[in-house]
C-alpha cells in the first residue's frame, strides 16, 4: 500500500504527537493562514487576474455581494432568518402527496400504507426543476427514520414497523405552485411519486450483471429493490435527478454470524447492524442469508423526476462508497465530470469523467451518459504542513496502478463493488470524512467541506496532513482545488484551505480556526454546500450543538454564506433544536431558498417545530424570501 499518509511519514518524517501538533501550529497560525489563503485564491484568479495586478490595475478580489445582516447564533426551537427575510414550512414528513394519503396523525405517525403515500422522513439533499416561473417539481431526498417519533415504543418491532420505516425512507418528488408569490407543495399532482426501500431499480453500468450483484431473487444481477440513507444529491444538465446513498451499511444484520470479509470490514457490515432492524423481519436484510445483497447498496441512483412511471437506475461506473453528494459539471469540452465524496473517517474523494460528450440537442445520448467513463480518486501532496500543495486524480480502472486480480480485483466490476478497496490500493489520501462537494458557477474551482474526524493524527493510516491539518479534528474544514488549465479531465490540480472551523473564543492556537473566524460567525462540522448563481457559497452545518465546551458560542446547526474571493464568512439561518441543515435548492430567479431542517428534536430533544406548542417534531422544507421581494443574499 502507498498512501499519501505513508509517503507523507516517509518523506516527511515527524517523531511523535507533540511535534505534530507543534508544527500545525506553526504553519497554521492564524496570520499565516490567511496569507495562504492569499496566495490559493491568486491561483484562482488566474492570469487575467495577475495580468491587472501587473499593469497597475486593482486586480478584481472582490467577489459576490453578501448585503444581510448576519443571524446571532441561539439555541432556539424555531428559526431565525436576517431582518427582511422571512420563511415558511412548504412540506414536512408524513404531508400526504398521493391520491389517498391522510393528514399526518400525531398520535400513530401513520402507518406503512400511509407513509407510502406522504413525504418521507429526515428530508436531506433536494432539487428544484423548474417547469415555468410559477410552477416546479421538487425532488427530495428521505436520508434514515427517527425511530423515537416514528414509533410509539421508538423500536422497529414487527414487519409492519419495517414497511413503515421502508417507505419513510427514500425519495419524494413533488409539484409546487407559486400562488400570490407562496409556494405550496401540490398533493396529488400528477408528477408525484414516492421511492421507497421497496420500489424496482436497475443497476447499470460495468458492474450490472457481476457475480457480486446475484442473489437468489435476482439471479441477473441487474434487479433491486429500493433505495435507502439517501444523503446529498446531484442534478444533471439533462435534467435529472441524482439520490446518493450513503450509510447502507447499518441496515443489514444477522443473527447469525458472519465470515470474515475485508469488504464487509472497510464498509462496516457487521451481524450486529445499527439498531435499525429490518433483518429480522425481512430477510433481504439478513446478510448471512443474503451476504450480496448490501453489494446492491452504496450507489448513485438517477430518477427521471418528470415521469413517474420510470425506473431508477443505479449507475455502477460511479462506484460504491458511502456517497454523500454528486456535483456534476460540463467541462468546457463537453465532457460531464462527477466530483463525489465518501463520507467517513480517513475515506476518499473521487471523481467520474464520462467517455461520452454532453449534448444539449440529443437528449437520447444524455440519459446513459452516466454509465461509461473512468473513476479517479484524488492524492493531496504538501510541503511541511502548508495549508496548500498539489494534488492528482489516480485512475481506477481494473489492470492499471496495481488494481490486477493478485490484488484481488478480478475485473472492473471488483473494482467498483469494491472502490474503497481499490482507492487504497493506489494510494488515495485519507480525508476527514469528505461530505458535499461544490463548483463554482463560473469558475473551474472546486469546493468540498471536510466536515470533523475525531481519528485524525489518532489513527496510524490518518496522519495529520496538508488538507487535514488538525488531529482530532472536531471542527472542520473547507478545501478548494482548482484543476489544471481550468480543464475539469484534468489529472492534476492545485488545492488550499477556504477556512478552517474553529473557536476563536476559546482557542488561541489552530483550533481557533482560520483568520476568517470570529465569535460572530464560528461553527463547526460544515456539511451542506452549495453555490448560488453569483457565486455566494452557502454552508450548512451538521455538527454539535450542546453550545458548550469546545462549541460554546455556536449555538444551533445553521447555514452561513460566504464569498469565496475575500473569505468572508456571514450566519445566515439558525435552525430549531437538536436539528441539522441539510439540503438547498434556489429557484431560477433566485428570489426564493429552499432549505432542509432534518431531525429537529431528536434524541427526544425538546423541540416541537415546526408546530409548535406540543406538536411532534418533523423534519420539514422552509421556503426563504425576502420582504422586498429581491435575491436571497444579495
Ligand atoms: Fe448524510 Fe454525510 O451526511
Ligand atoms: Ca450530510
Ligand atoms: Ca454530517
Amino acid at each position: 500500500m502507498n498512501t499519501f499518509d505513508e509517503n507523507d511519514q516517509r518523506n516527511h518524517p515527524r517523531p511523535d504527537q507533540t511535534e505534530f501538533s507543534r508544527m500545525v501550529d506553526v504553519a497554521l497560525n492564524r496570520r499565516q493562514l490567511l496569507g495562504a489563503a492569499g496566495a490559493g485564491l491568486g491561483l484562482f484568479l488566474g492570469g487575467q487576474g495577475l495580468a491587472q495586478a501587473a499593469q497597475g490595475q486593482p486586480a478584481r478580489r472582490i467577489g459576490p455581494a453578501i448585503g444581510f445582516a448576519p443571524v446571532s447564533a441561539n439555541s432556539l426551537d424555531t428559526v431565525s432568518v436576517p431582518a427582511g427575510y422571512e420563511w415558511r414550512v412548504l412540506a414536512s414528513w408524513g404531508d400526504a402527496i398521493l391520491p389517498g394519503g391522510t393528514a399526518f396523525d400525531p398520535h400513530t405517525r401513520g402507518s406503512a400504507a400511509s407513509q407510502a403515500l406522504s413525504i418521507g422522513d429526515n428530508n436531506d439533499g433536494m432539487s428544484f426543476f423548474s417547469l415555468s416561473p410559477e410552477h416546479a417539481v421538487i425532488a427530495v431526498n428521505n436520508e434514515y427514520a427517527n425511530y423515537e417519533y416514528l414509533f410509539s415504543n421508538g423500536r422497529c418491532s414487527s414487519l409492519e414497523d419495517t414497511r413503515k420505516a421502508q417507505a419513510a425512507h427514500g425519495v419524494s418528488v413533488f409539484e409546487v405552485r407559486r400562488v400570490a408569490g407562496v409556494w405550496k407543495l401540490q398533493p396529488n399532482a400528477s408528477l408525484n411519486r414516492r421511492i421507497t426501500a421497496n420500489t424496482e431499480m436497475r443497476l447499470s453500468g460495468p458492474a450490472a450483471g457481476s457475480a457480486l450483484l446475484k442473489t437468489q431473487a435476482d439471479p441477473s444481477g441487474t434487479l433491486v429493490l429500493g433505495t435507502f440513507n439517501n444523503c446529498a444529491n446531484g442534478r444533471t444538465p439533462w435534467g435529472t435527478y441524482l439520490t446518493c446513498e450513503e450509510n447502507f451499511n447499518g441496515y443489514f444484520g444477522s443473527a447469525e454470524g458472519l465470515t470474515d470479509s475485508a469488504a464487509f470490514k472497510r464498509y462496516g457490515i457487521s451481524a450486529k447492524g445499527a439498531g435499525i432492524n429490518w433483518y429480522p423481519f425481512d430477510e433481504r436484510f439478513d446478510v448471512a442469508k443474503n451476504p450480496n445483497e448490501p453489494n446492491r447498496f452504496g450507489w448513485v441512483v438517477e430518477i427521471d423526476p418528470m415521469d413517474p412511471t420510470s425506473t431508477p437506475i443505479k449507475r455502477t461506473a460511479l462506484g460504491r462508497i458511502k456517497h454523500e453528494n454528486a456535483e456534476v459539471v460540463v467541462n468546457t469540452d463537453g465532457h460531464v465530470v462527477v466530483y463525489m465524496g465518501d463520507d467517513e473517517k480517513g475515506e476518499h474523494i473521487y471523481k467520474f469523467v464520462a467517455a461520452k460528450k454532453f449534448d444539449a440537442k440529443n437528449p437520447k445520448v444524455n440519459r446513459d451518459l452516466l454509465d461509461q467513463g473512468t473513476l479517479y480518486v484524488a492524492r493531496f501532496s504538501t510541503v511541511d504542513g502548508k495549508a496548500e500543495g498539489e494534488g492528482e486524480w489516480l485512475e481506477l480502472t481494473h489492470g492499471k496502478n496495481g488494481l490486477t486480480a493478485e490484488a484481488g480485483f478480478k475485473d472492473q466490476a471488483d473494482v467498483l463493488v469494491h472502490t474503497r478497496l481499490a482507492a487504497t490500493v493506489v494510494g488515495a489520501t485519507t480525508m476527514d470524512r469528505p461530505e458535499w462537494i461544490a463548483v463554482h458557477p463560473t469558475q473551474a474551482q472546486v469546493y468540498v467541506t471536510l466536515t470533523n474526524n475525531s481519528d485524525r493524527g489518532v489513527k496510524p493510516n490518518q496522519v495529520v496532513n496538508g488538507p487535514n491539518p488538525r488531529a482530532k479534528n472536531v471542527y472542520g474544514q473547507i478545501v478548494r482545488w482548482s484543476p489544471k488549465g481550468n480543464d475539469h479531465t484534468a489529472r492534476t490540480f492545485t488545492w488550499d484551505i477556504f477556512v478552517l472551523a474553529g473557536n476563536p473564543a476559546l482557542h488561541k492556537d489552530a483550533y481557533a480556526g482560520s483568520a476568517n473566524i470570529t465569535a460572530e460567525n464560528m461553527f463547526n462540522s460544515p456539511d451542506g454546500l452549495a453555490f448560488d448563481r453569483d457565486g455566494r457559497l452557502w454552508i450548512q452545518t451538521d455538527g454539535d450543538y450542546s453550545d458548550v465546551k469546545d462549541f460554546a458560542g455556536m449555538g444551533n446547526n445553521q447555514m452561513l454564506c460566504a464569498n469565496p474571493v475575500t473569505g468572508e464568512i456571514k450566519r445566515f439561518l439558525v435552525g430549531p433544536v437538536a436539528c441539522e441543515i441539510t439540503g438547498i435548492a434556489l429557484t431560477p430567479d433566485q428570489k426564493t431558498m429552499f432549505v432542509g431542517i432534518q431531525h429537529p428534536g431528536e434524541k427526544l430533544a425538546p423541540s416541537h417545530f415546526p408546530q409548535g406548542g406540543n406538536a411532534v417534531p418533523r423534519s420539514s422544507i422552509v421556503a426563504i424570501s425576502r420582504r422586498d421581494g429581491r435575491v436571497v443574499g444579495l
